[in-house]
């Protein structure tokens, strides 16, 4: 039996991840949320949900201790683009809210997913095929809080044996529930306007090559490397894991193979762009695949296939 506790479990990977948890596992699967994002249908109809606000170290020790948690998926963040408007609020949740869940794990022997990102890279990084071992010199609070994420899981790992793993994601792709300011966010919302018959305007530019993944390899990613051999991992915080690489015209004119009638066309938005050229144009996972096993399903038409056919079935306005 596993008893997981979830912060943020409302948000971009929450939402799915409690879910597949609840599937996987029959014990204890907390959604843990904050006031105004409430669980709502299937989050809140299919297992416990409690207020744990990341900021508050009492709040979080007491569900750990109320449902007996072994394992805590920390996934409150604020994305890129708006940690650079709210750099403080991202200080807040990103370093602090780590803090506060590192010694409540300390404190009841849990162990803790906490995702990275392509984010921790910047200019200086090798570009293509950017090693496991390198240089992390982000210029985005994003990127400094998740280096500092990584630092310190790793930190809590070695001086007191906290059993912290992490994965760098790239842009999260998915039909269910939408990100928020984010960088990658245009590779989402191109495919609810191709649904929906609406012309796309990009705010990333022609030739900018980032990584992205399909939200079900992700989901599969954080679970798999949880349920890793620990004897095998020689990394912790955090695998670089990859799945597929694309800039706008690749993925406008794969969608446009399914929705001919499709266009797009560029208003670059100067913060986002910035942000997208100083992140990798494609990670390298071998140590993933060798420690743990990694290994994505989806590559870009595939993905298109399903969250053509995903969406329409919603039948967006
Ligand atoms: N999807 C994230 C962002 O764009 C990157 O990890 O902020």
């Amino acid at each position: 039996m596993k008893n997981v506790l979830i912060i943020g479990s409302t948000g971009q990977i929450g939402s799915e991840l409690t879910l597949e948890l609840r599937k996987r596992y029959n014990g204890n699967i907390v959604a843990g949320y904050i006031p105004g994002a409430e669980p709502k249908g299937e989050l809140l109809e299919s297992g416990p949900a409690e207020v744990v606000d990341i900021t508050n170290e009492q709040q979080i020790a007491e569900v750990v201790s109320k449902y007996k948690i072994d394992t805590i998926y920390n996934l409150a963040a604020l994305l890129s683009a708006v940690a650079e408007i709210k750099p403080q609020l991202a200080w807040k949740i990103g370093m602090d809210g780590l803090f506060n869940v590192l010694e409540v794990a300390r404190e009841h022997h849990c162990a803790v997913f906490t995702p990275s990102s392509i984010g921790v890279f910047g200019n200086n990084t090798p570009k293509d095929k950017t090693p496991q071992d390198t240089i992390r010199n982000p210029r985005t609070m994003y990127g400094v809080t998740k280096v500092g994420g990584e630092l310190l899981s790793d930190y809590y790992y070695i001086r007191f044996g906290v059993d912290t793993r992490s994965v760098r994601f790239p842009g999260l792709i998915s039909y269910i529930a939408p990100p928020g300011g984010g960088t990658t966010d245009y590779a989402v919302d191109i495919y609810y306007e191709a649904v929906k018959g609406n012309k796309f305007v990009c705010p990333i530019a022609a030739g900018t090559f980032m990584d992205m993944m399909y939200m079900p390899d992700a989901l599969h990613a954080a679970i798999q490397l949880m349920e890793a051999d620990p004897t095998r991992l020689v990394h912790r915080n955090a695998f670089n894991i990859a799945s597929m690489s694309f800039d706008p015209e690749i993925i406008f004119n794969n969608i446009k193979k399914y929705v001919p009638e499709f266009t797009m066309e560029y208003a670059v938005d100067s913060l986002r762009q910035s942000i997208a050229e100083s992140w990798p144009n494609s990670l390298d996972d071998t140590c993933a695949r060798i420690e743990w096993d990694w290994k994505p399903t989806y590559d870009l038409d595939t993905m298109t296939k399903d969250m053509l056919s995903k969406l329409k079935s919603r039948n967006l306005k």
